[in-house]
């Protein structure tokens, strides 16, 4: 089928960074020329939302699995347990998983704790509150391309180091619902280094590539010195007009280019149920 003839929309919604995807309902098999319009425009924008969808779970993997292979997360209480691949980001609890009230809730890159970090997350809304829980996205492309240079040749070649135990078990202190990760949890993810500026594996463009989530430290360079630089760049990348803010609607499923984008939570009123399905594409080591 060409091209042309599709009905399949895809309309920016902020500059490039996002576009909406219209005409297409995901709970169907989706022909290869399909899929290719959406990969493509999945790469031009990095964020893409689908609205008004309703999936099953088995059709929001199939959906993910187009992308490739799914993340089993490390905190095996959010998942669902006839369905791993999916993490269910629930205030209220879901299908004997954990609730999540404050996930996310800090800027972060999706599991940059790991050698290979995500490719991308499909996230999917069941139930959303009146107002609040919106979700920041910002866009790391810009992050890098609107650094200094004399910044750009100071971080160019740097390593950084990412974690995921502290953040974790911090917040696991302060959290009933929040089980502390046990040693063969910890084991499963030792620190990893990445490079600070990573080349996109699809795109060749730069990115700035790391978070306040989890990237700790600067490899070869005193701690404070390090952080000092991270708090700077960490700046820099949220800026208002790097980043995008979706207001949910229930039915509506974003995806994100978890390589070159950031993302977080925000606050609601907690009387209101929000519930959300993750999956997640695994992806290969930056370089
Ligand atoms: C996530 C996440 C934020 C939110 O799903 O990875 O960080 O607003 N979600 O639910
Ligand atoms: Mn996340």
């Amino acid at each position: 089928m060409e091209v042309e003839d599709m009905k399949l929309s895809i309309t920016p919604v902020q500059g490039r960074f996002v576009a909406e995807v219209g005409s297409v309902d995901l709970s169907q098999p989706m022909d290869d020329a399909h899929f290719a319009r959406i990969h493509d425009a999945f790469l031009e924008h990095s964020i893409l939302v689908f609205r008004g969808q309703r999936l099953s779970n088995e059709q929001h993997i199939a959906f993910s699995r187009r992308f490739g292979e799914l993340e089993i997360h490390t905190a095996r209480h959010w998942l669902l347990p006839e369905h791993p691949e999916i993490l269910v980001l629930s205030n209220r609890g879901e299908e004997g998983t954990r609730p999540i009230v404050n996930g996310g809730a800090y800027w972060h890159s999706d599991i940059t704790y790991k050698a290979k970090p995500p490719l991308g997350s499909l996230l999917y809304a069941l139930e959303v509150p009146p107002e609040g829980g919106d979700t920041l996205y910002a866009d790391m492309y810009a992050a890098y391309a609107s650094l200094d240079d004399e910044t750009k040749a100071r971080i160019d070649d740097l390593q950084a180091i990412h974690r995921y135990g502290d953040r974790y078990q911090l917040m696991a202190r302060e959290d009933k619902d929040r089980p502390a990760l046990t040693p063969e949890q910890l084991a499963e993810v030792p620190d990893v280094v990445h490079p600070v500026v990573r080349t996109h594996p699809e795109t060749g463009r730069k990115v700035l590539f790391v978070n306040e989530g989890f990237t700790v430290g600067i490899v070869g360079m005193p701690e404070a010195e390090g952080k000092a630089l991270l708090e700077r760049l960490f700046e820099h990348s949220v800026q208002p007009g790097h980043v995008y803010r979706h207001r949910w609607q229930a039915g509506d499923l974003v995806m994100w280019d978890n390589r070159c984008t950031m993302h977080r939570a925000t606050e609601y009123d907690l009387r209101y149920a929000r519930a959300m399905h993750r999956t997640t594409v695994q992806g290969d080591r930056p370089a």
